[in-house]
């Protein structure tokens, strides 16, 4: 009798550890849930797609996406309501520039003192505050080892805290180019996967290798660098055919390229090859600038990474020679922009963040005001276009019925003064909220 109550006990506590296993592998119990309602109460919305903003408007959120949006709308019977009528709701910000595993702290170190899992061990810290700065979706333009897809799988089986990832994995460069190590002994190599890659086949191979291991988008390093060794700031280091392969090769499994271009041969040479956007531009001329336009290409200038490089990068052993090109491209950069941008060239919102401290991308926005743009366009730049070179219009980048409820919100109105972007009270992803204060 005893021993038949014990087995009997024992088949409870089994049956209940089973069931809670099971539910703690994130399944739902047998009836299922209808989607939590959340109603919005924004005092003013910039939906990302209009030029004016709505006063008083609702926003139903079902899950994870945004159901109804307008002036007044009624609020349903049993939904959360989240008051944010004394604030500016936005979308979530779009960043189509960055690198989450850098952090410059001093040059020679991070070169020869870091591994990559140094990197893959900290990157989540990136990824967190990126998000609470109100960057709920980024374009990842450059990783070692994979660190980025690693990432971006973790953020999205909700893991690991940070913004909805395109990544690029590892740039493609060609032997002794940006994306090379230049200027240390030829005996030094590192044993870990390289992004070099020389004419066509290699190029078509690395294509194919980095779509395999979850590339979503290909970078060309299409011209020299500043934050890299070799000689010249601008001068091409892809000959036109071994481009056009690479745009070629990315285009059948479906994929974009951007192209980090800062010289006005390589600018032109990446765009006629059909690249989706230009990083950097630097040194566009008039011709590119007209191409750019006709083929609808997007310029993605990191407007605001001479202010900080400038500032902090000699105190961080950056080589003299490399703080010179600095001082060769910054200024001409931003005023080539704002010809780019008078001319009506497509800009997308890219910061390179990495370079500078994860969170800090907004700080972009007020010096994409004094190359010309109005704050609306600097807004729409990091949500609609954004989306739009992404290829993710119907997922991100406005405040519209059947996007993932990415949203922002900032106290005073960022169509006065852009700077309160970078006070960004509120964040929401995908229906879920990250930062309210
Ligand atoms: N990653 C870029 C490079 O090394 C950063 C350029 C920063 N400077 C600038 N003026 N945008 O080329």
């Amino acid at each position: 009798m005893k021993h038949a109550m014990k087995i009997f006990l024992l088949a409870a506590v089994l049956s209940v550890l089973v069931f809670s296993a099971f539910l703690g592998a994130g399944q739902q119990p047998a009836k299922s849930e209808a989607p939590r309602l959340i109603a919005i109460r924004a005092g003013h919305l910039i939906d990302g797609r209009s030029a004016a903003s709505i006063q008083n408007a609702v926003i139903l959120v079902e899950g994870e996406k945004i159901k109804a949006v307008g002036p007044n709308l009624a609020i349903p019977a049993g939904a959360q309501v989240i008051d944010l009528t004394k604030s500016t709701v936005l979308p979530g910000l779009i960043d189509c520039h960055t690198h989450i595993g850098y952090e410059p702290a001093n040059y020679y170190e991070d070169l020869f003192r870091k591994s990559p899992i140094d990197i893959a061990v900290t990157v989540h810290l990136a990824a967190k505050r990126t998000l609470e700065a109100g960057f709920t979706t980024i374009r990842d333009v450059g990783e070692p080892e994979f660190i980025d897809v690693a990432l971006r799988r973790a953020i999205d089986s909700g893991r690991v805290v940070g913004p909805r990832m395109q990544v690029a994995t590892l740039a493609i460069g060609a032997t002794g180019g940006h994306a090379d190590m230049v200027g240390f002994s030829p005996y030094l190599k590192f044993g870990q996967f390289s992004g070099i890659a020389d004419g066509i086949d290699e190029i078509r191979k690395l294509v194919r290798f980095e779509v395999k291991n979850g590339a979503d988008l290909i970078k060309m390093i299409a011209t020299a660098g500043v934050l890299s060794e070799e000689e010249s700031v601008g001068a091409p280091q892809f000959s036109f055919e071994e481009m056009k392969a690479m745009v070629e090769e990315a285009a059948m499994w479906g994929k974009k390229v951007a192209a980090h271009a800062h010289g006005t041969e390589g600018i032109k040479m990446a765009t006629r090859a059909g690249v989706a956007s230009i990083e950097h531009g630097s040194l566009i001329d008039d011709e590119g600038i007209r191409l750019m336009k006709e083929r609808g290409t997007y310029l993605v200038g990191d407007a605001y990474n001479h202010e900080y490089i400038t500032a902090e990068f000699k105190r961080l052993g950056y080589p003299e020679h490399i703080l010179k090109k600095e001082s060769l491209v910054g200024e001409l950069q931003r005023e080539n922009l704002k010809r780019a941008v008078a001319a009506g060239v497509k800009t997308a919102f890219g910061t390179d963040a990495g370079v500078f401290p994860h969170g800090w991308n907004a700080k972009q926005f007020a010096f994409l005001v004094k190359c010309g743009m109005t704050p609306l366009q600097t807004i729409q730049a990091a949500t609609v276009s954004a989306a739009d070179l992404l290829g993710w219009s119907d997922r991100v980048g406005a405040v519209a019925p059947g996007l993932y409820a990415d949203l922002i919100a900032v106290d005073g109105d960022p169509l006065q003064d852009v700077t309160e972007l970078e006070r960004v009270r509120f964040v929401m992803k995908g229906g879920v909220v990250y930062r309210k204060e």
